[in-house]
């Protein structure tokens, strides 16, 4: 695990910006795992000012809420295209996301089929919940799993009620990519800022590895690095700040 600390938000948004865009300029094709969640709303701000071209780059992103329409204004997909698709010239046949309405189960295996057809990613963007989920992969999930539903935990609920006003109107249920797909990703970049993040991002990287803490199998891939500012790094040992 590569740890990379910065004093600013900012910095680290553009140190994962940049090694995405590293990432598509080696392999023009790369298939590519995109994040969601305020967090990123830097990292896609200074992708879509560079000189970059992802007209063959395919992406899967790693989750959708349950009941949420498409064009609904809270849904990843129009997340992904206000922030993302709508300003780069990356092809909308070639990004994939969980429908959130629908039959779920049908989803959930298309969503998988076509992981299975397209990957491994390449390079799987990820942020980290306030405890310590990875996609909607919450405390207790199976950390070889594969695309499901799952519930969301009344504290990802109560967080990401920033976005929705209240916290009724969150839906309570997700379809997400699997901690097994996640791991099989050659190359993943963990984006965490803000100090609501320390105590899961010292979870994730002092603890052992637990379903406690989803985002702490992440101590056994082989190719990741952490981009955290110094707010969501506080609750790491000295040596990990600055490793
Ligand atoms: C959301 C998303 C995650 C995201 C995380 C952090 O619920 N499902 O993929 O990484 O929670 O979100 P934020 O960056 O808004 O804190």
């Amino acid at each position: 695990m590569i740890i990379k600390t910065f004093q600013t938000p900012i910095e680290a948004e553009h140190y994962a910006a940049d090694l995405i865009s590293a990432q598509v300029r080696a392999k023009p094709n790369s298939v590519m795992g995109w994040a969601t969640g305020g967090t990123m709303l830097g990292v896609y701000k200074a992708l879509c000012g560079m000189d970059l071209s992802f007209k063959d780059i395919r992406a899967f992103n790693l989750d959708e809420y349950i009941g949420l329409p498409p064009d609904h204004p809270q849904s990843y997909h129009f997340y992904m295209r206000q922030h993302l698709f709508d300003h780069i010239d990356i092809s909308p046949d070639r990004c994939h996301l969980p429908v959130g309405i629908g039959d779920t189960a049908i989803e959930i295996s298309r969503y998988q089929d076509l992981l299975r057809t397209y990957g491994p990613i390449d390079l799987q963007l990820l942020g980290i919940g306030q405890n310590g989920h990875i996609g909607f992969n919450e405390p207790g999930a199976d950390l070889d799993g594969l695309t499901r539903k799952t519930a969301l935990s009344p504290i990802t609920i109560r967080a990401n009620s920033r976005y929705f006003g209240t916290a009724e109107t969150v839906p309570n249920e997700a379809i997400t990519m699997g901690i097994g797909t996640i791991m099989t990703a050659r190359k993943i970049v963990l984006l965490g800022c803000g100090a609501s993040k320390a105590d899961a991002v010292a979870a994730m990287i002092q603890q052992s590895v637990t379903p406690d803490c989803p985002a702490s199998v992440l101590q056994r891939h082989d190719d990741i690095t952490v981009v955290l500012d110094k707010a969501a790094a506080a609750s790491l040992s000295l040596e990990k700040q600055r490793a």
